[in-house]
């Protein structure tokens, strides 16, 4: 396995980068946006495709890198159900999985830093974003946060993992790089209370500045999704309302980006085909499967994903690749639900 530990020193923030092998698909989580010149150089240094680019919450201290490097790389941009960053590529609840070729990570929700945090455990090792830190614990005044929660999460969620866990946090602030729940649950001293009300006076106590980057890098967070207005100012989008029209007729190719577990879990447009985003580019080149059905057919191919952000990625690489007649549905399957678009599992 490639696994690297990258750090932005001026904020402190821990940002890591995995792949099952040379050549292989990586996932990249927390990267921060000044870093991501030096992570693509890294990504093409080790020979690794990005695919996926995921953030274990919402940070208050440093502007994500998902948007630029979803715009640089094609990556699939991966935050948790809860987020309220206005469109990321895929989110995941709890007991989802987040994969790359030849990796597994289960979802954990450990809400209390902010409501909408996450950790990712991956066999010996979890990375557990700002919720567990090393001799420490997220801070839980503000974006929603809550001690008792964190409490929760914590306690009845991360310390239960094997002591021999290998803990990866999203920051330190003193050159600690890694711990193990063991270590933590022996010596951070935030977890030595003996009662939920006892951690929930110590966090409200700590009366800590706002981060420097809080008033920037909080709105700047929200706002990580791709423009999908820029694909249908090219006439390359239909809205999900106008997309129920065109099921089932036969000049229609509808094509499914996600991934098998999103279908499963989420339903599927009746009568679509399902090749999933990783794929694109070996499927819309010449001789590819979507190249050569748009041929034969003469078929207008219409990809959805989740949110839209993955199918307009596809529509530009698809005319790109001289699939002129290619369009997405706008909002994805997301939009589908809303406009009462119908569904089959
Ligand atoms: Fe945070």
């Amino acid at each position: 396995m490639i696994f690297r530990q990258l750090f932005d020193s001026t904020s402190g923030t821990y940002t890591y980068l995995l792949a099952s092998r040379r050549g292989g698909e990586a996932l990249i989580v927390d990267p921060v946006l000044e870093k991501v010149e030096r992570y693509i150089q890294l990504v093409n240094e080790l020979d690794l495709r990005l695919v996926k680019a995921a953030d274990t919450h919402l940070h208050a201290d440093h502007i994500t890198g998902l948007g630029a490097l979803r715009d640089r790389t094609h990556c699939i941009t991966v935050m948790g159900e809860r987020s309220k960053a206005d469109v990321v590529s895929m989110r995941l609840a709890e007991g989802d999985k987040l994969t790359v070729e030849g990796l597994v990570l289960d979802v954990i929700y450990t809400p209390g830093h902010t409501d909408d945090s996450y950790s990712f455990l991956m066999r010996d090792r979890v990375f557990t974003g700002d919720t567990l830190l090393i001799r420490g614990t997220g801070r839980t005044d503000f974006q929603n946060g809550d001690p008792r929660a964190q409490y929760d999460s914590i306690f009845n969620k991360l310390l239960r993992l094997p002591d021999e866990t290998l803990v990866y946090p999203a920051h330190d602030y003193k050159g600690e790089m890694v711990s193990t729940i063991g270590e933590e649950k022996a010596f951070n001293p935030r977890l030595q209370v003996k009662s939920i009300d006892e951690y929930i006076e110590l966090m409200n106590s700590l009366d800590l500045p706002n981060p420097k980057m809080m008033d920037v890098a909080v709105p700047a967070n929200m706002r990580v999704g791709l423009a999908q207005e820029e694909t249908a100012r090219r006439g390359w989008a239909v809205t999900a309302k106008d997309a129920i029209a065109l099921i089932g007729r036969p000049d229609v190719a509808l094509v499914d980006l996600r991934e098998k577990s999103e279908r499963q879990k989420h339903g599927v447009i009746p009568g679509s085909l399902h090749a999933p985003y990783p794929d694109l580019a070996a499927n819309v080149r010449p001789g590819g499967m979507l190249h050569a059905l748009a041929a034969a057919t003469g078929q207008r191919i219409l990809f959805y994903c989740a949110f839209g952000e993955r199918s307009a990625m596809a529509v530009q690489a698809a005319q790109d690749a001289g699939l002129s007649s290619a369009c997405h549905i706008q909002g994805g399957l997301d939009a589908w639900k809303k406009a009462e678009g119908p569904l089959a599992r």
